[in-house]
């Protein structure tokens, strides 16, 4: 596990956009898992501000985000697919047909988890996936307590998540209870995993899921057994680590 910690949320979103433009540039068929939440918004406008003057070019890029509410139609403005157009996938020139998030309003939503993952199979796997991480030390939607194995699935949303996500709804009670998101099997099996987390109220679990036992409990602790785990924290959130000065790499080393 590589760490990286940056001054504040802008050099934090920076650093993590370097290194999906780096994956971008070194194979421009590259297939990237994507996050929503508010964390990695400053990373997206950072790879728009680098296609519009740096000709980044996601012309033969495929993405995959980690989840989607269920019930929640892509027009409806907290509907993942909504917020993705949005923050990044309508600024760049991405081929809208090799954009993907599970589709809220499936019939079949169990069915419609098994072909996201088939997708991601047939397509040869996800190359970078970007990670947030909830409140609750939870990765896409894996709540607490999750199974490791877990594929793509449907999951019920705890009630501090329900909580986390209100302030994005005009009342609590509007927050879909359940949602779909990427199991860990798909995510472990990203080729590389760059994991984004910023502000001192996740200081403490983000020591703990870094540092402490490898737990469902808390899901993001997971990462600490994955192969290829670059971690990028701005000062707020890496205060309560005890971090070896080993971890902290520059950019040469990165890169090299
Ligand atoms: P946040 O959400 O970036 O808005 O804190 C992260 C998450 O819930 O995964």
């Amino acid at each position: 596990m590589r760490i990286i910690v940056a001054k504040d949320y802008t050099e934090m979103s920076k650093r993590a956009a370097d290194i999906i433009a780096s994956q971008v540039r070194i194979n421009a068929h590259s297939v990237i898992g994507l996050a929503t939440g508010s964390t990695p918004i400053g990373a997206y406008e950072e790879l728009i501000r680098q296609y519009n003057e740096e000709g980044l070019n996601f012309g033969n890029v495929d993405t995959f985000n980690l989840d989607e509410y269920l019930g929640l139609n892509c027009t409806h403005s907290q509907s993942y697919r909504y917020f993705m157009n949005k923050y990044l996938l309508d600024h760049v020139n991405i081929d809208p047909d090799r954009t993907h998030v599970p589709d809220g309003m499936a019939e079949d939503p169990e069915s419609e988890c098994e072909a996201y993952d088939q997708l991601i199979r047939e397509i040869g796997g996800i190359d970078l996936q970007l990670l947030g991480m909830g409140n609750n030390g939870h990765i896409g939607f894996n709540e607490p307590s999750s199974f490791y194995t877990a594929p793509t699935h449907i999951v019920k949303l705890t009630e501090s998540t329900i909580k986390a996500n209100s302030r994005y709804f005009d009342n609590e009670k509007d927050v879909p209870r359940y949602a779909m998101t990427m199991g860990f099997r798909p995510i472990m099996q990203a080729k590389r995993v760059i994991f984004v987390v910023s502000g001192k109220a996740k200081a403490k679990v983000v020591k703990e899921a870094l540092e402490g036992p490898i737990t469902p409990q808390l899901p993001a602790s997971i990462l600490q057994l994955h192969h290829d785990v670059i971690v990028v924290l701005d000062q707020d959130a890496a205060s309560e680590m005890d971090l070896k000065d080993n971890f902290i790499l520059t950019d040469d080393q990165l890169f090299r």
